[in-house]
């Protein structure tokens, strides 16, 4: 992959290269890769030196066929690939695969979708979509077929696409899927062929259909590759994806996948199948999530006479805590002086003002329903004498507002079980003010059971219950005790 950065091109260049793609509109005259990227090539040798100001960070990616692995090293010939389903999914994927320089044939039960693609027309509106099929097919790199005992025995790759639609159980329907692995796994074969899935399957999936229809072995593999495409941006996400994963139990069908993609330039997220599977969802759960928190944040802002483009748009300007991986760690309730509080506020607000927001008031009740999952795993530890690490909500604070830690004892006194507790933060002696009074007051009494050290909490417990991530010095004590320990945190390594 070339990426030229407009930011960092030449100004000449870049009017040459918009004329240039202008003089060849993309229809059957358009330009090959190749031909584009030579041009490109020599354009900018031409006139290095003038930049162009005023871009702001836009690219232009363009695929060097050069350095497509085009050659199946098993077959000596080019890599072929089946992609079964010529949906908005399918379609995309057999034009784009075809554009990197493989030979595909797609095939769909759909006559029209074959005629279409066959014809050089998308059988949908997706941007972009046409001019590469037309330009494909006419370069011979992409055919369709209805009928898949044609197309299987000549491919080495078999991604399958077919839709996986709701089903009056709210799960989806694998109909299609199975019919097509059925097909797959009765096509004979003389060499090896791996199964893509490409089509959203919750997890366990792929080895149920590995275990009952396709059962792998020495000439059939599988592996899982999620579609993370928008439509109507899908064939620029395919070409320059936000993120590519593959799965896969065997390293060899997930590296014959992954090389498939080697010329984007991106790096592979290699993961287990169930994996895999999961991520597809954990994307659409998370884009769901966010569309609907910026919905309701919207209703409020209105409800407030508040500009809510300018609450979300600032909101997204802070990358280190909201849109980062800060927040995004599976591990204990949150707790302390702020969250709870200033969500049945929103909460108290909401409904003052007629309101419904189901997502915002699910928050609080989603932390508690977290919270008696921990209280229950807890309670459950085949353990005489419990230590919590970890008091406080969080490490590096002793701030006792609100920690479920304290929600979390007072369950298991209440059971009357055994336990002590040990926080670096918080010892009797040190600290003062309402976090003492809390300490020395609080029924069924804390403060008497609070250790003064790790050590001594260790040498008491027979089972380490960990709330808060302990530092490294911590860690390194506690794992030399050899004692079992149940992680809330979700940072002790397994
Ligand atoms: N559409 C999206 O934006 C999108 C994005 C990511 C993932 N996905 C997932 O990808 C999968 C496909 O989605 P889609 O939107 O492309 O579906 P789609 O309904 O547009 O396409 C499915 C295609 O499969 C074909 N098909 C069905 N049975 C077949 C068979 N036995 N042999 C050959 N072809 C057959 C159908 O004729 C149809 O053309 C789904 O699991 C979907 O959840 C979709």
């Amino acid at each position: 992959m070339i990426r030229i950065r407009w930011a960092s091109a030449a100004a000449n260049d870049l009017q040459a290269i918009h004329d240039y793609l202008g003089a060849h509109p993309p229809q059957f005259t358009r330009p090959t890769i190749q031909q584009l990227y030579d041009a490109v090539l020599s354009l900018t040798k031409t006139v290095p030196s003038q930049k162009a100001p005023g871009w702001r960070g836009n690219s232009l990616a363009i695929c060097d066929t050069k350095h497509v692995a085009q050659t199946d090293p098993g077959r000596q010939q080019p890599t072929a690939i089946a992609v079964l389903g010529l949906g908005y999914v399918g379609c995309v994927t057999a034009a784009c695969l075809a554009e990197l320089g493989y030979s595909v044939i797609g095939i769909d039960t759909d006559e029209h979708k074959v005629r279409s693609v066959m014809a050089g027309n998308a059988p949908f509106f997706e941007p972009g979509l046409e001019e590469l099929i037309v330009s494909n097919v006419n370069r011979r790199r992409l055919t369709a077929t209805t009928r898949i005992q044609e197309a299987l025995p000549g491919a080495s790759l078999c991604f399958v696409c077919v839709g996986t639609p709701s089903a009056a159980s709210h799960d989806v329907s694998l109909e299609s899927l199975r019919r097509v692995c059925c097909q797959i796994a009765g096509t004979p074969r003389t060499a090896p062929l791996t199964v893509v899935i490409r089509s959203t399957v919750f997890p366990g999936t792929c080895a149920g259909l590995s275990q009952e229809i396709l059962r792998p072995g020495p000439m059939l593999s599988i592996a899982f590759n999620p579609e993370f495409l928008r439509e109507g941006n899908a064939v620029d996400d395919f070409m320059r994806p936000p993120l590519i994963v593959v799965g896969g139990e065997d390293p060899e069908p997930v590296e014959r996948v992954a090389r498939l993609y080697a010329p984007l330039g991106v790096e592979i997220s290699r993961v287990s199948l169930r994996t895999a599977e999961m991520l597809k969802y954990a994307c659409n759960a998370f884009h769901s999530l966010k569309i609907a928190f910026a919905n309701e944040m919207g209703t409020l802002c209105e409800r407030l006479a508040i500009d809510a483009s300018q609450v979300m748009g600032t909101l997204a300007k802070d990358t280190k805590l909201n849109l980062s991986p800060a927040y995004l760690r599976p591990g204990f309730a949150f707790g302390g002086s702020c969250l709870p509080k200033d969500m049945r506020a929103l909460g108290h607000h909401a409904s003052r003002l007629g309101l419904k927001l189901p997502l915002l008031e699910s928050v609080l009740p989603s932390n508690s329903a977290h919270l008696r999952r921990a209280m229950d795993a807890v309670a459950e530890l085949p353990a005489q004498r419990i230590g919590i690490f970890g008091l406080a909500y969080k490490e590096n604070t002793d701030d006792l507002r609100e920690s479920p830690v304290v929600l979390l004892l007072d369950h298991l006194l209440g059971l009357g079980r055994e336990l002590r507790v040990y926080d670096p933060r918080i010892q009797l002696d040190r600290i003062y003010g309402s976090n003492r009074n809390f300490l020395l007051s609080s029924l069924p009494p804390i403060g008497s059971r609070l250790d003064h050290t790790l050590d001594e909490l260790t040498s008491w417990a027979d089972h380490v219950v960990l709330t808060q991530r302990p530092s490294a010095d911590d860690a390194a004590k506690l794992a030399a005790t050899g004692l079992p320990v149940l992680d809330l945190t979700g940072t002790w390594p397994s």
